[in-house]
């Protein structure tokens, strides 16, 4: 794992944007594993102006997003398929027919996320995975005790949860829905690189747990710590916590691989 640590929000957020640029430029039929919450907004923005201004193409790239609630339509504006729409594919080239996301509206969900595993595997697997963490430190919507081979399946959604998405639902946390359809642990870690992304002093302590805890189901992105490719992304806000910054960033100055986002 690597933890890179920028200034601020815009900066981490750019940095993000542009590690995606170069790895959808080093293979333009990339496999990317999208993410929702309010930490993607400006990732997502700064990847439509790559778009628009330097040509970043998406025609070739498929795309799996992490999750999507159970019972909410897609063309309900608190869908995740909505928010994708709205944030990024409608802005890019992407062909929609190569965009996925479970289905939360069908009559057979556990048929729908066996069917969802088997596809991403069909597509060769998850080339870039993109993550925010959650409050409660879930990665998707893998709540404390998931375990860390599930594939993708029904979760119920904690009360933390409820609580950080409440905003989106009219700020009442009886409006979110009590579940959706997750990724799992075990198919994140499946992914062939990682990319996590958070920013902000409320995400202090969980970023201080994920990177240098102790490996729980009960925070299922400390999990990332046995991904062979895992990069953090983020601001000082959000690294206060954490005890061995110095070596981060001796490693992110001094490593050939970092020397172009420097
Ligand atoms: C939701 C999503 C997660 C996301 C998290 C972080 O819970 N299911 O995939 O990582 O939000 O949200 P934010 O970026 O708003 O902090």
């Amino acid at each position: 794992m690597e933890v890179i640590i920028q200034p601020d929000a815009n900066a981490a957020a750019l940095l993000a944007a542009r590690l995606i640029a170069h790895e959808i430029r080093a293979n333009p039929h990339i496999v990317l594993g999208l993410a929702t919450g309010s930490t993607m907004e400006s990732v997502y923005r700064l990847l439509v102006k790559m778009h628009r201004e330097d040509k970043l193409d998406f025609s070739l790239c498929r795309s799996f997003n992490l999750d999507e609630y159970v019972g909410i339509p897609p063309e309900d504006s608190h869908s995740y398929r909505y928010y994708m729409n709205e944030r990024l594919f409608k802005h890019v080239n992407i062909d929609e027919r190569n965009t996925h996301l479970p289905n939360g509206m069908s009559h057979d969900l556990v048929g729908e996320c066996a069917r969802y595993e088997n596809t991403i595997k069909r597509c060769g697997g998850i080339g870039l995975q993109l993550l925010g963490v959650g409050s409660d430190g879930h990665i998707g919507f893998n709540e404390p005790l998931s375990a860390l081979r599930s594939q993708t399946r029904v979760k119920a959604l904690a009360p933390a949860t409820l609580e950080q998405n409440a905003p989106y639902f009219g700020g009442d946390k009886a409006n979110v829905p009590r579940r959706a359809i997750t990724m799992g642990v075990g198919t994140i870690l499946a992914s062939h690189r990682c990319l996590a992304l958070a920013t902000g002093a409320h995400k202090a302590e969980i970023i201080a747990k994920t990177v240098e805890g102790p490996i729980t189901s009960m925070i299922t992105a400390t999990a990332l710590q046995l991904h062979p490719h895992c990069t953090f992304v983020v601001d000082e806000a959000a690294a206060a916590e954490l005890k061995g910054t110095e070596y981060y960033r001796w490693i992110f100055a001094n490593e050939p691989e970092w020397a172009e986002y420097r």
